[in-house]
């Protein structure tokens, strides 16, 4: 399968990617930093699969995903599967939340989220996946009870 992951610099998309190219797929990864790329690489030979192409992007710019649409659709003919796992989350207390730590995760959990879905549908084909690895959140309260 021809893959495309957001956030795999480190933690669970580096882990994710890792194992995806042992399986035997392709994978193209999208994060700022682009350290392991090398190392994704080599291991991509030596599963001798299709191939890793690294993308050093900030996915909450609109105008990266453009690019970002471009050198995929030079590279592979269709995305069998969209996994969105950039995220971020600000681990303050709710009540300590300020509107620059609010607009930060909405930027990367919810703006970017929409940004990737809606750029790379056109590439996908019926029976392709989109699996989202971070559920759009503002911060770390999933449901609380008041005290
Ligand atoms: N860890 C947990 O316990 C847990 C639990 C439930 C859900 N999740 C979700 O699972 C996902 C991965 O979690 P994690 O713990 O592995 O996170 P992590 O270690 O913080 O890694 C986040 C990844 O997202 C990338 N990223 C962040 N902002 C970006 C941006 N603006 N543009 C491009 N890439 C960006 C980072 O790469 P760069 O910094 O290089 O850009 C990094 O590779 C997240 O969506 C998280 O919400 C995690």
């Amino acid at each position: 399968m021809q893959i495309v992951i957001t956030g795999i610099s480190r933690g669970l998309g580096l882990a994710l990617t890792k194992s995806l190219l042992q399986r035997g797929h392709s994978v193209i990864g999208i994060s700022r930093s682009g350290k392991v790329f090398n190392e994704l690489e080599s291991l991509s030979l030596q599963f001798g699969n299709a191939g890793f192409i690294g993308i050093t992007a900030d996915i909450t710019q609109e105008v990266e995903w453009q690019r970002i649409y471009e050198i995929i659709q030079n590279s592979i003919d269709t995305i069998h599967a969209l996994i969105n796992n950039a995220g971020i989350l600000i681990n303050k207390p709710f009540t300590q939340m300020t509107a620059d730590d609010f607009d930060r995760m909405f930027s990367v959990n919810v703006r970017a989220f929409f940004f990737g879905i809606r750029t790379l549908i056109p590439l996908m084909r019926s029976g392709s996946h989109i699996l989202n690895l971070n559920p759009p959140k503002l911060g770390n309260i999933i449901s609380k009870k008041i005290k």
